[in-house]
């Protein structure tokens, strides 16, 4: 068995000779990224206001296709203000995978609700809207518009899913069951920048949508993050609570609510428009990387890649293999990888296994505990795609 992982070590590493150690996902800065970031630093505009910012979400709002887009200081504070947007309180429920980056959950908590966790599927490693069906009819029941958990008393007041990896949910059935039970949707989309359903891109499902350019994201602003939303008058909220909800005022500090000082700063919207720019070139030589992931791993059973399905244009942010585990040791194979300077990593550990997290209530996790002894992340920074033919 070690022969294997030592095989296909060098076929990893073939794909990028000059790299003695490969990272799980490195950024690049090979465009305007410079001459922006020193435009703001001899203009001095570097940190709350300036024309990048502006910037930065018009170009964003039009590559996602929504109709506004408030940039922030990352994506944790998107997803919070999100849930707020939507009228998430203290003492609600959220139900949220729990196959997903703490951030998901956090979120939830800053509201001074509870996060519930629901399973995900095998097609797409985001949640099952089947099993979510399933479980909403057993522990729920609907109390006027809202709907209540039977064994807790409290509102499920929203639903979080999470495109992982980049791999969309299954948005048409999961739409339909939230609009049965009345439960707002808002899209972890942290993951999903470059990545369509059906044709149209993530984040434009939910009422508001969270996205992350955290330094090993598709594009990084070096923290960063945005709320997206076809609803203008939540849009203008959310840029009024992200940058403190002070009344504009020449010289005067008037706030009017409870602000949050969430604002990205110029200087990372800089860096943020040159990593736009290059998007598609970064999307090409992710689905080239698949391809050559798919051709390494022809040759070995047991070991499956994981692809996007029909529904789904993936941006491919992580590449994941699946391991057949009756064949390959899943902390041995990791081992071996690091060895051999591969930084490959598990899945995220559950969250409902997490201690903060252990009094929540849960569904059936099944699928969750059975991918979480199955899926691993190998190298998948766009370098490793190797096209220079500039075709993006
Ligand atoms: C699924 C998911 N949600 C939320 C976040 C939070 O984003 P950030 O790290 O920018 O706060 C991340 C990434 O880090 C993520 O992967």
């Amino acid at each position: 068995m070690d022969n294997v992982w030592k095989d296909i070590a060098r076929k990893i590493h073939k794909l990028h000779q000059q790299k003695e150690i490969l990272p799980l996902h490195e950024p690049s800065f090979i465009g305007n990224e410079k001459a922006y970031v020193m435009d703001c630093i001899e203009a001095g505009w570097v940190s709350s206001v300036g024309k990048y910012v502006d910037r930065f979400e018009e170009k964003l709002a039009e590559y996602t296709g929504v109709e506004r887009a408030i940039a922030v200081m990352n994506g944790t504070a998107a997803l919070h203000v999100a849930l707020k947007l939507v009228g998430v309180k203290p003492a609600d429920e959220v139900l949220v995978p729990s196959l997903t980056f703490v951030a998901t959950a956090n979120a939830v908590t800053y509201c001074g609700a509870e996060p519930h966790f629901v399973d995900v599927s095998r097609e797409t490693l985001g949640m099952d809207p089947y099993k979510l069906d399933a479980h909403l009819q057993e522990i729920s029941f609907m109390k006027g518009q809202n709907c209540v958990n039977k064994v807790t008393g409290n509102i499920i007041r929203a639903v979080v899913p999470m495109h992982t990896f980049g791999h969309s949910v299954d948005m048409d059935p999961l739409i339909d069951v939230c609009s049965r039970y009345n439960i707002t949707v808002v899209e972890d989309a942290a993951e999903s920048l470059g990545s369509f359903y059906k044709g149209k891109h993530t984040g434009n499902f939910g009422k508001v949508a969270a996205l992350s350019f955290n330094g090993n994201k598709i594009i990084t602003t070096g923290g960063g993050g945005a709320i997206l939303t076809n609803d203008y008058d939540l849009a203008d909220y959310a840029k009024h609570i992200t940058t403190t909800a002070k009344l504009p005022h020449a010289w005067d500090y008037v706030h009017d609510d409870i602000g949050y000082n969430y604002r990205m700063p110029n200087i990372n919207a800089a860096l943020g428009c040159a990593q736009l720019e290059q998007i598609d070139e970064y999307l090409h030589q992710k689905r080239i990387l698949t391809k050559k992931y798919e051709q390494i791993f022809r040759e070995y059973p047991g070991i499956k890649l994981f692809k996007e399905n029909n529904d789904s244009h993936s941006n491919y942010w992580l590449q994941a293999i699946l391991l057949d585990q009756e064949r390959y040791d899943f902390s041995k194979v990791l081992k071996e990888l690091h060895e051999e300077k591969i930084m490959a990593r598990p899945i995220w550990k559950p969250l409902h296994l997490l201690q903060p997290f252990a009094d929540c209530q849960k569904s059936d996790l099944s699928i969750t505990i059975q991918l979480q002894k199955e899926i691993i992340n190998l190298p998948s920074s766009p370098y490793l795609g190797g096209d220079n033919s500039g075709q993006a």
